[in-house]
């Protein structure tokens, strides 16, 4: 049998309407806020996904990465930042800032498929690159949760953390190896992996073997500069003077490795294990690092398919009117009457066969709420039968008049 390939999945009218809903939400707002939208490519070469950094496991386990006919390696994208940092570098767009971007649009990973965590999944986002700012991070923490506020989401926590400078981060890392190794043997078989590669990411375990150990590691705060604490200080008294809620959580760090200072997730309660919706943070080396300029960003990224299990928009009535011909000459008749509805602006659905009462259930389960039922004794005399589908109350209507009609109905 055919099937879809493993983490992928079609996504059919209703759910696309939803899906629209939400990016539409999405779109409204980074307008609002200043943000222009930027559509970058699927696939990128390699490299520009591996100079993310060596010690994500996004980066060394999860692409998909593949030799072109004409030799070229190239990664379907992970995530949306690398591709953006790579246009605003190619694109020369570092000479008007702030730069502010939005995108939407598939990425793709190689996990093991769950609730909530697939290999082709959407995400939308939002870049600002400008001098590094505590107020900038606060705008892009502003407009995540005006968006999950304006899709009614509730029960969702803002954590956030610094990473402090990348040397304030060296020395923490000397500090942790140094703490865990002492308990190596102790550690799950991941956390002794990521001793070596990326100690910080033991902090982000959740098995209980290494939850003791971490409770009693030393704290990035002993490992701040005056700079880093002053920065994150602002960021945070940017989110108070907005009431915007959130938990210092010491222990959070991120999946890429690209982030300094600022590194926040807005965490849900309903999701089971995949419960970060959206995730992002400050990135001040990063561009520098794929070949630009120095220049600071901050972003961050939600996954669409997370927003929708956690909304319940339910998109309005698709079909309000299902057109039932009876017989031949009706059937005819009714190209143009369809044609002539539709024309109007008006939402018209035709099945093709079936007896009436087939037709009839058809209706109801698009959810329309009128039906035209066109028989050859009413197309005689120029009329049709119009039923209303909620009271079930039905009149006859002169063709001729039958776009206004409709148009008054459909009002109602
Ligand atoms: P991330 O944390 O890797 O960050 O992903 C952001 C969000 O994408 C996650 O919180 C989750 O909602 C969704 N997501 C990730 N993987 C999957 C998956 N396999 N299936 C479904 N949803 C998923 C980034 O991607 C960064 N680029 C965010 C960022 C932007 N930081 C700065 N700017």
């Amino acid at each position: 049998m055919v099937q879809a390939a493993r983490g992928t999945h079609d996504i059919l009218s209703n759910d696309c309407r939803r899906k629209h809903h939400v990016i539409g939400i999405f779109r409204q707002l980074s307008d609002h806020y200043g943000y222009g939208e930027i559509q970058t490519p699927l696939f990128e070469f390699a490299d520009v996904f591996n100079r993310l950094g060596e010690t994500s496991d996004v980066v060394t386990k999860e692409t998909y990465t593949f030799t072109d006919r004409g030799g070229d390696q190239l990664t379907l994208r992970p995530e949306g930042t690398a591709g953006v940092v790579r246009a605003v570098i190619s694109g020369g767009m570092t000479a008007d800032l702030p730069l502010r971007l939005w995108y939407t649009g598939p990425m793709f990973r190689y996990e093991r498929p769950q609730k909530g965590r697939y290999r082709q999944f959407d995400q939308l986002g939002v870049e600002l690159f400008s001098p590094a700012h505590p107020h900038a991070d606060v705008e892009v923490i502003a407009l995540a949760h005006d968006l999950l506020k304006t899709l009614g989401l509730n029960n969702i926590t803002l954590k956030i953390n610094t990473l402090g400078t990348t040397d304030d981060r060296e020395k923490y890392r000397a500090a942790l190896v140094s703490y865990f190794q002492d308990y190596k043997n102790d550690l799950s078989p991941d956390s002794q992996d990521r001793l070596t590669r990326n100690p910080l990411r033991i902090l982000d375990s959740k098995d209980p073997r290494d939850r003791a150990l971490i409770q009693k590691a030393p704290t990035f705060n002993g490992y701040l500069c005056q700079k880093s604490v002053d920065f994150f200080g602002r960021v945070l008294e940017g989110l108070d003077s907005l009431s915007i809620q959130y938990v210092h959580d010491m222990n959070l760090v991120r999946g890429l490795d690209y982030y300094t200072h600022t590194a926040f997730e807005f965490v849900s309660n309903d999701l089971g294990a995949q419960g970060t919706v959206l995730a992002g943070g400050r990135y001040d080396t990063l561009v520098e690092q794929m070949g630009g300029p120095h220049l600071p960003g901050v972003g961050f990224a939600a996954g669409v398919e997370r927003l929708l299990l956690l909304s319940d928009y339910v998109p309005p009535t698709r079909v309000p009117i299902a057109f039932v011909p009876l017989g031949d000459a009706a059937e005819r008749r009714g190209v143009s009457v369809c044609y002539d509805l539709r024309a109007a602006g008006l939402t018209v659905e035709q099945g093709f066969s079936g007896n009436l009462q087939k037709r009839m259930k058809r209706a109801d389960r698009a959810g329309a709420i009128i039906a035209l039922i066109l028989g050859d004794d009413e197309l005689d005399q120029g009329m049709i039968v119009m039923r209303d589908l909620k009271t079930g109350d039905q009149r006859l209507v002169p063709l001729d008049q039958l776009v206004a009609v409709c148009l008054n109905a459909v009002k109602q």
